[in-house]
């Protein structure tokens, strides 16, 4: 264990898309570390199967419950749930929605999925957990999970890009709004941390797993606990002066080559794009 076993003793923290993937690596440390743990996602069995396993094997507690992230009214439906039996003191903004495509073939319906879960999702919550700390004058601390892209932009992941982008404006903003009055916000820029839910949508190829650790300075895709690491010291308050920060986890990948997608035209056929349209 990297840090003393209390280090987020008596917090109690929503991760929203903790169910699966970093969400739920993020989870299982946070618990580790003595953390109290709300997850939620569209997915009701996920979330009781991960929240069973998580608390069996760490002794913690874990509620979950179902929230559309793109729905405000569910998204204000859970907040007050969980505020009736006690306060959140963090929110983790890790849920998200992706794929590589060619962007001239997106339809309305495709930008607004992204849009809604990444943009919408991480405002309704971020507000929604802000005014119930400032009615209460109470202290809060919310880490959003963006990307390296946010700020160079990328190729094939339009609407991922833009709503990341506008997830860090929004930490950056809020820090100076909010952090007189006892409210941090802070993000982390992960770079290629395999997991499921991320490969089958945007490194449908072997090669081109393959070629996210050859482009990487370090040669390597991220390790879990790495990332966890990072999230666990920010949102301690060992570290409570670091308010407005994006701290990049990534080995150096985009000072290598920025534009986290850009390399995957040449891995890409017409037949290989159209048949990830229609993969369900
Ligand atoms: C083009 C696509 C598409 C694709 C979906 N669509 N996949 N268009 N290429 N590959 C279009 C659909 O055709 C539809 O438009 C619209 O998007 C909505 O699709 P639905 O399947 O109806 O939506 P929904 O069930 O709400 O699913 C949302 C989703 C899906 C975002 C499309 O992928 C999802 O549930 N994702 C959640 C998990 C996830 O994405 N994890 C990865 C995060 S990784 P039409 O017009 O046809 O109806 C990440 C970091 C990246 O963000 C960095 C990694 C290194
Ligand atoms: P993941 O396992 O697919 O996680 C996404 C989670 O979001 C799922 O649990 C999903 O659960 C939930 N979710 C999606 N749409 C939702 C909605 N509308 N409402 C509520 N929950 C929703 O992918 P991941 O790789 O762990 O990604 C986690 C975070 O890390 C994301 O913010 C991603 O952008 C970021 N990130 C990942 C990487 C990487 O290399 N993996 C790199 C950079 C950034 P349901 O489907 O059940 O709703």
């Amino acid at each position: 264990m990297t840090f003393s076993k209390d280090l987020l003793a008596g917090q109690r923290i929503l991760i929203t898309g903790g169910g699966t993937g970093i969400g739920k690596s993020i989870a299982r440390h946070f618990l580790q570390l003595g953390a109290e743990i709300v997850i939620c996602g569209r997915r009701e069995q996920v979330l009781a199967d991960t929240a069973a396993e998580l608390m069996g094997e760490t002794g913690g507690r874990v509620l979950f419950k179902t929230c559309d992230v793109r729905d405000a009214a569910q998204v204000e439906a859970l907040l007050d749930w969980i505020w009736a039996e006690a306060p959140l003191t963090g929110l983790i903004n890790n849920a998200a929605g992706n794929f590589i495509a060619q962007s001239e073939g997106l339809s309305p319906r495709a930008v607004d999925a992204v849009l809604g879960i990444v943009l919408h999702g991480s405002a309704y919550m971020t507000l929604g957990c802000g005014k119930r700390w400032l009615a209460a004058g109470a202290r809060g601390n919310v880490l959003s999970i963006i990307t390296t892209y946010a700020w160079t932009g990328s190729a094939y992941v339009v609407p991922s890009a833009m709503a990341k982008a506008g997830v860090l404006a929004m930490t950056r903003s809020l820090a100076v709004e909010w952090g007189g009055r006892g409210i941090r916000l802070n993000a982390i820029a992960p770079g290629p941390f395999p997991t499921a839910g991320a490969w089958e949508r945007l490194v449908p190829k072997p090669e081109m797993a393959a070629a996210f650790e050859a482009k990487n300075p370090m040669r390597r895709a991220g390790r879990h606990e790495e990332l966890t690491n990072l999230a666990a010291f920010l949102m301690s308050d060992a570290v409570g002066y670091i308010n407005g920060e994006v701290v990049t986890i990534d080995g150096g990948e985009w000072l290598q080559g920025a534009g986290q997608f850009n390399f995957v035209g040449e891995h890409m056929s017409d037949a290989d794009w159209q048949a990830l349209r229609t993969r369900k």
